[in-house]
């Protein structure tokens, strides 16, 4: 499976021969200046919640590739009185897309629009199919429902949010890997504006004194799982 990162929580990920981009953010993200929003290419945008760190691009992006904007119901709203193609779900529901299954959970999280509408709730996601199950945890704080996330669905790793303040941080981080019972984690929520700057290496130490396999991806990396 190829994961590209485009900076904040945004990865293409290609599975079951599509491409899903979650949570699109490049215009607006001082790490992200190199990166075209016009050659993303995306089948479907997965969208966690309304914050703009999470959201800016996705109008643009599903109008380049006529991708269809999966979220939960209230962002669906938002985006099909645009005249875009929507999927909508919610908390605890699954569809079986032609990529594999998404499941939408909670995530301790605010979400609204920056217009001020109301987001609905903050999600997550778990993907799953034949080949791969993962997690995508959106902006989230550690919550003991992980457990529940990774019993039912044991996902072989997770996208974690690690920059703190906003979210859970790396500590709570490796916490949310032991609930999820993944030893893989790609972090994302990072260094892209100064509340959420990280130290890298004392992350990656305490990864590896968890036994945790952390990447923290440059802007634009490729990571093949
Ligand atoms: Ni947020
Ligand atoms: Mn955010």
């Amino acid at each position: 499976m190829k994961i590209t990162y485009y900076g904040q929580s945004c990865f293409q990920v290609n599975i079951g021969g599509y491409k899903i981009l979650f949570d699109p953010f490049i215009t607006y993200n001082p790490l992200a200046q190199g990166i075209d929003v016009n050659s993303i290419e995306a089948d479907y945008i997965l969208i966690s919640h309304a914050h703009q760190d999470h959201m800016a691009d996705a109008e643009a992006i599903a109008r380049n590739t006529g991708a269809t904007i999966v979220a939960i119901w209230e962002i669906h709203a938002y985006y099909e009185k645009m005249g875009l193609k929507t999927h909508p779900m919610n908390i605890g529901g699954k569809w079986p897309f032609e990529f594999g299954t998404v499941i939408l959970t909670p995530a301790n999280h605010s979400s609204s629009f920056s217009d001020g509408t109301y987001g609905g709730l903050a999600t997550g996601f778990i993907i799953e199919n034949d080949e791969h199950t993962f997690y995508f945890a959106g902006d989230t704080a550690l919550f003991s429902d992980m457990k529940s996330i990774g019993d039912a669905h044991k996902p072989a790793f997770a996208f974690l949010p690690v920059g703190d303040n906003f979210t859970m941080g790396v500590k709570e981080a490796m916490q949310a890997a032991k609930l999820l019972g993944t030893k893989k984690v790609i972090g994302m929520h990072f260094d892209t504006f100064p509340y959420i700057q990280i130290n890298h290496e004392e992350s990656l130490l305490l990864a590896s004194f968890n036994e945790i396999n952390l990447s923290l991806p440059k802007v634009g990396e490729v990571i093949e799982l």
